[in-house]
């Protein structure tokens, strides 16, 4: 599912999605003055004329191909006639809401047994949000130390855990900052954990219940995407962190049984460019803004087509964070409000089974 970019193995260079992300992806403008080395590196600049912008349509600026849904659902639904099964509810989250799924992207999501990309090497970490904003390090349990064995018994898997602060425990070649790991947060997995080894859900993995609070979210808005008569069931969300740079290259969500059923995705922090593309990579992708609080699912013929994040915003004038970076302007949310500002967060809800 989640291929890398780089890894475009017998998928040639030359399909039309793979050029759509290299139009759109960051890269930097390549400096040749010595004396300007110190400046920050300027992104290129990028060509945003062919982006579907639905803060536009919302405002009334419907252009051909794209249908507002007609239905009694409380916000408007835009439809795009090409892509059957694809539903954009901009401004589908107020900012209180988008604050509120920020903070627990960051706090309670990551937390054990849930699975982060930093499982693989640490097995289970707890509270690195916390731990980041303290300036602690993550450094490895002795094999005789008491706590270690008394966790070991108790079949709990840590032998890596958060102590000291950065200047405390620096003689330590192993220890890891704490706010490094942060940054470098990729995933997380709720509810019913995928494995990305065998690309599937593992059902053996211990896992809580996705939030019922997050259910009765996916539940409400999956509503206009619902084939009449049958219940959205929420089991599994995977949690997407993005620093600038980072992109997600084009995939299809193949492991769920069915397909009728819809992802309902949420856009939380700086803005993106979405790709959604047809059912081969050699279709020419759509590409649309998401913003912090908009909303897409993907159902039906939808779920059949390549879509991918080629480029998140984190400069001032594009990123468009100015209301969450208000919201989160007391000093008790400057963690919050630090990491948002160059990040992105995307939760997608899933029905495995
Ligand atoms: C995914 C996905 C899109 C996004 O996680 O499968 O397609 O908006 N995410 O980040
Ligand atoms: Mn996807």
């Amino acid at each position: 599912m989640y291929e890398s970019s780089t890894q475009s193995s017998n998928d040639s260079e030359r399909t039309a999605f793979r050029k759509a992300e290299k139009k759109y992806k960051l890269y930097y403008e390549t400096d040749t003055k010595k004396s300007s080395s110190k400046r920050q590196k300027q992104p290129k600049p990028v060509d945003l004329s062919d982006v579907l912008d639905f803060k536009q349509v919302l405002n009334g600026e419907i252009p051909s191909g794209i249908f507002k849904l007609q239905s009694d659902f409380d916000f408007p639904v835009f439809c795009i006639e090409t892509h059957p099964g694809f539903y954009f509810i901009p401004e589908a989250l107020s900012i209180e809401e988008q604050c509120h799924w920020i903070r627990e992207s960051l706090t309670s999501f990551p937390q054990p047994p849930n699975r982060t990309n930093h499982h693989a090497i640490y097995g289970h970490i707890y509270d690195l949000f916390i731990a980041a904003q303290k300036k602690r390090v993550l450094t490895q349990a002795e094999a005789l130390d008491l706590d270690f064995a008394s966790l070991q018994s108790s079949g709990i898997e840590t032998r890596w855990h958060f102590s000291g602060d950065n200047t405390t425990v620096q003689k330590e070649d192993s220890a890891i900052p704490a706010s490094a790991l942060l940054r470098k947060l990729r995933w997380s997995t709720l509810g019913l954990q995928f494995d990305w080894s065998k690309r599937n859900y593992n059902v053996c993995l211990p896992h809580n219940k996705i939030p019922e609070s997050l259910c009765q979210l996916a539940k409400r808005m999956a509503a206009p995407s619902m084939p009449t008569g049958e219940d959205f069931h929420p089991e599994a969300a995977i949690v997407n962190y993005f620093a600038a740079g980072d992109m997600l290259g084009g995939h299809l969500d193949d492991m769920e049984a069915d397909w009728s059923k819809p992802i309902v995705s949420i856009s939380l922090g700086c803005k993106a460019i979405f790709l959604l593309g047809g059912k081969s990579r050699d279709d020419l992708p759509v590409a649309m803004f998401l913003r912090s609080g908009d909303m897409v699912l993907m159902a039906g013929q939808a779920r059949e087509c390549f879509h991918g994040v080629p480029r998140i915003f984190t400069d001032k004038e594009n990123a468009e964070i100015t209301p969450l970076a208000l919201q989160f302007s007391n000093q008790e949310d400057i963690g919050f409000l630090d990491y948002i500002r160059s990040s992105r967060i995307n939760v997608n809800i899933r029905q495995v089974f």
